[in-house]
């Protein structure tokens, strides 16, 4: 079930690719042309603020999955978690090297986005580093960060302009493939092991977070990062992505897809 619902993921997201305009081609650029200032300096301001989002998007993660090692006890689910531990620490340390290549140590690349913090899009990322739970959490956390992971990575940054970034996104997805069949799996039997009305309930809190992982459509950001070829697709094609994907699979578990609002930030309708 979980493969051929990430088939289906797969060629909703080949199909998208190149919708919209861009104004350079992926792998067009590396760090020495960035350093150089052979770029626009715009595009290297830019390029900052989405590797320092996506830096803390993976930090997040691993922070996520070593609190789940001190709240699950199942043994089966804490050799996943300290795979995926591993994995997300590595997601890391890969993406703050592509900063350092540019000159920005990680404390200067956090510091940076404070802000963007409080923003609903980081709300299921320190869910589930600061405040998730046992075994339900961390399967909806999964659904909500690997699942939203794979899509961000495989549909924008595998595509990107910055080839030491579509690089580094090329190897990570390797492992998010991984983490989104996990999702996936688990969640097809959580019916069975938490009871339904539990399960909707979980869904009902981690849903809307999750769907706000992508950021509000049609940011200023946003469209200077797809006119630079950092991004392919707006964050809305992307969450409408991860909502028809996550509703075939709630339904194929026999669980109910909680309805939201029509607009970022999501909340339930
Ligand atoms: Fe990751
Ligand atoms: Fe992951």
């Amino acid at each position: 079930m979980a493969s051929r619902f990430t088939d289906e993921m797969k060629r909703c997201i080949d199909a998208q690719e190149g919708e919209l305009s861009r104004q350079y081609a992926p792998l067009a650029f590396d760090a020495a042309d960035v350093k150089s200032g052979r770029v626009e300096t715009n595009y290297k301001v830019v390029l900052i603020r989405l590797l320092a989002a996506h830096a803390l998007q993976e930090k997040l993660s691993a922070a996520g999955y070593a609190r789940a090692l001190e709240t699950v006890a199942d043994s089966q689910l804490r050799r996943t978690i300290k795979k995926n531990l591993a994995e997300e620490r590595e997601h890391t340390r890969l993406v703050y090297r592509l900063l350092k290549e540019l000159g920005i140590e990680e404390a200067e690349a956090d510091r940076s986005m404070t802000l963007a913090l409080r923003a609903p899009s980081f709300d299921a990322p320190c869910y589930f580093a600061e405040r998730a739970e046992g075994e339900l959490d961390l399967i909806l956390a999964s659904m909500s960060l690997d699942t939203t992971g794979y899509i961000m990575i495989s549909s924008n940054y595998r595509q990107s302009s910055y080839a030491p970034h579509s690089y580094a996104s090329k190897a990570i997805l390797e492992d998010e493939e991984e983490h989104d069949t996990f999702a996936a799996t688990e969640l097809m039997d959580a019916a069975k092991r938490f009871g339904t009305d539990k399960v909707n309930q979980g869904l009902r809190e981690w849903v809307p977070r999750a769907a706000n992982v992508f950021g509000p459509p049609d940011s200023g950001f946003t469209v200077d990062c797809i006119r630079f070829g950092l991004k392919v697709q707006d964050n809305r094609q992307l969450s409408e992505l991860y909502l028809a994907t996550l509703e075939q699979r709630v339904r194929y578990a026999g669980l109910q897809m909680p309805r939201l609002s029509t607009s970022y930030p999501y909340t339930l309708a």
